[in-house]
């Protein structure tokens, strides 16, 4: 049985919105394939646990036939990592991303800072061979072997979306589909979704021309400005969590701020107004290294990749590192350094954690 109320607050604002809102074509075909995936881990192992990731971020179209639009930062690393070490904990992954952004395993060697020409090399012989380079071939083949092993037992599925309101049909559309999973169902937001967006009434047809004399179109004035203005997207997670999702099932909201002085507040914030289970607080500048665990009883729990294990990112900044933590509350979960130098990524310390916290409220109840 679904939390279906149809008082909550967040249900008639969604039941407009998708009114007036076209849904994405591929809208019927991932809902049967959702349903598929489901039925078929239900009756071939009744204790499979499926996870929904939801990753990159969602765009916002300035024409119906969008040539501009507004985007965001997230390449989908958080969501892609992510849904490897759902994998390896045991779960299934729906896996709903950006379409064009990083994904499970291919994100090692397809994205334009790892690019698989330079994993190559063409064979020292004369068999016109393309192998792949010796010192590349144990890392390549462990993750070769995990990505055909998904692939073989049909445990991941892969369904992309592009503006954000593609993302929240699809999101509704797959929480249902979801329900007959009841508590085993876990659902990981880590997609960066927009906030604001222009409504299809108010959206131009063709592409907004940039000409001075241009006439009419959203905001263009006699000036070549061009001003646009937003609506609020309604805020999904509320609807999510007493509507669409199954009941009993774990959700996982991230909460990003830049400024270090907010973070924690605004994570309490957002479990308290919705009612969900975990919110994962990071910031901008040191989300590959740390993040924080805001839970229900009151908790702030940090996770914190050792320094010594820290991947380098040309965005981060290291010396914020620990300067969003209210030092009187917090725990943390801190690993020994030691001497190994190879980059550890903070989602292998985020995913058994929630595996674990998955186990206690399927055990013990929420
Ligand atoms: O992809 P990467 O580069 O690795 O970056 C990962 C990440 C920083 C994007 C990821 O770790 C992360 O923090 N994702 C959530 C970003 C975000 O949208 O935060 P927010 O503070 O704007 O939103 C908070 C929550 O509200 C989110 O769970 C979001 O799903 C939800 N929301 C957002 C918009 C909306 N209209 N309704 C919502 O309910």
């Amino acid at each position: 049985m679904s939390r279906q109320h149809a008082s909550m607050p967040g249900v008639e604002q969604f039941d407009e919105y998708f009114h007036k809102n076209p849904a994405p074509k591929s809208l019927s075909k991932h809902q049967a394939l959702t349903r598929e995936f489901v039925q078929f881990h239900l009756e071939s192992s009744p204790n499979r646990r499926i996870a929904l990731v939801t990753s990159g971020g969602t765009t916002v179209p300035l024409e119906n036939q969008t040539v501009r639009f507004i985007d965001n930062f997230s390449a989908g690393t958080r969501g892609a990592t992510s849904a490897e070490y759902f994998l390896e904990a045991g779960y299934a992954v729906i896996f709903l991303h950006r379409q064009f952004s990083l994904l499970p395993y291919s994100r090692h060697y397809s994205h334009s800072t790892n690019c698989f020409l330079d994993f190559m090399e063409e064979h020292d012989g004369d068999d016109e061979r393309v192998v792949v380079r010796k010192e590349y071939q144990e890392k390549m083949r462990r993750v070769l072997h995990q990505y055909q092993l998904a692939k073989k037992n049909r445990l991941l599925l892969l369904l992309p979306f592009t503006t954000v309101t593609d993302y929240l049909f699809q999101l509704r559309s797959l929480a249902v589909s979801m329900q007959p999973l009841g508590e085993r169902a876990l659902f990981y937001l880590a997609a960066a979704v927009s906030d604001f967006f222009i409504p299809r009434e108010r959206m131009e047809e063709h592409k907004i021309q940039s000409r001075e004399d241009h006439a009419g179109g959203q905001g263009a004035g006699a000036s070549r400005q061009l001003v646009i203005n937003l609506d609020p997207v309604p805020k999904f997670l509320s609807t999510l969590v007493h509507s669409w999702a199954p009941k009993g099932s774990m959700i996982v909201s991230f909460k990003l701020e830049t400024d270090p002085a907010l973070l924690v507040a605004k994570a309490e914030q957002a479990l308290k107004r919705y009612q969900h289970d975990l919110v994962i607080g990071n910031l901008l500048t040191t989300r590959k290294w740390e993040v924080v665990f805001i839970t229900r009883n009151g908790g702030e729990r940090w996770l914190r990749v050792p320094k010594a294990r820290r991947s380098k990112s040309i965005s981060g900044v290291e010396e914020l590192v620990g300067k969003a933590e209210r030092k009187h509350e917090a725990q943390h979960v801190d690993l020994e350094g030691g001497t190994v130098t190879e980059g550890m990524e903070i989602e292998s310390l985020i995913i058994p954690e929630l595996a674990i916290m998955h186990t206690d409220m399927i055990e013990n109840g929420k």
